[in-house]
């Protein structure tokens, strides 16, 4: 797939990936964009105003996370395609959020700041891509499931501050994923789903390094600040994320990513 002309600068590429509604061409001009860019094709500009909602697709319908019908047992076909079409729907926002951060923030940091989120990015691309396969291998799609309209809150909460940004979404937000997932993968070989199981744990080992990546940039920047790491983590997450920081933590995989246990543990208290 090849970009509009118009878009020649990673700016403009990023909102483009945002303004595409329909999920295989946000799919794809997600990965046309990091390829772009790795190619050298995309100017380091940041001109291009990014949208305050990414567009969406007619289908799913998006509920408020009070009004999402209970999954049931995962034992079931039915659970087990709303637990995969929750998955997926959350690498769908993923793929907005990569592109958000760079396309609003990337303007103050070094251009390896758009190398690691336009690769994390067309990860977030892939891992969605992977999730509706499963589904449609179980008969059924992305977008067969109503999914949870709150997922875009935490980006317009830290639309104005790139730290925040930072700490919500990667080290609050996917670091939770590293917490839940083994539990879901259990639960999936607990079934005999195999297949759903390996391929959450090779999502996972992605998000360690969403996970990493989010806390080497966030440190990067409270270096230039001049404040401490850990401390302004805590008071960023207080002020911008209005949900629980709670155990079990799974600390070995936030260690991996060099997220340990001096930023969060002071939040579950
Ligand atoms: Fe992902
Ligand atoms: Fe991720």
């Amino acid at each position: 797939m090849t970009l509009p002309v118009e878009v020649t600068d990673v700016g403009a590429a990023c909102a483009h990936v945002l303004l595409t509604a329909d999920p295989r061409a946000k799919l794809m001009a997600a990965r046309a964009v990091a390829r772009d860019w790795r190619l050298g094709r995309l100017a380091h500009r940041f001109d291009a105003a990014m949208p305050d909602r990414p567009a969406r697709p007619p289908l799913p319908e998006l509920l408020p996370p009070g009004r999402m019908p209970r999954r049931g047992r995962i034992g079931s076909d039915r659970a087990r395609i709303a637990m995969l079409h929750a998955l997926a729907h959350i690498e769908f926002v993923a793929i907005d959020l990569a592109f958000d951060l760079v396309g609003r923030f990337g303007d103050g940091f070094p251009a390896a700041f758009v190398d690691d989120w336009l690769r994390v990015g067309s990860e977030e691309a892939m891992h969605f891509a992977l999730l509706d396969r499963r589904l449609r291998q179980l008969g059924s799609h992305y977008g067969a499931c109503p999914a949870h309209d709150g997922l875009w809150q935490a980006a317009e909460a830290t639309a104005g501050d790139a730290a925040a940004r930072l700490a919500v979404v990667p080290m609050v937000l996917e670091a939770r994923a590293l917490d839940i997932t083994p539990a879901t993968v259990a639960r999936f070989e607990g079934v005999g789903d195999h297949v759903s199981a390996m391929m959450l744990r090779r999502i996972m080992t992605d998000e360690i390094r969403h996970v990493s990546a989010g806390t080497r940039w966030f440190c990067a920047e409270t270096n230039r600040l001049g404040v401490d790491a850990p401390q302004h983590y805590q008071m960023l997450v207080r002020q911008h994320f209005r949900g629980a920081v709670k155990p079990p933590f799974n600390d070995s995989a936030r260690r991996q990513a060099g997220l340990t246990e001096e930023f969060y543990v002071a939040l579950a208290s």
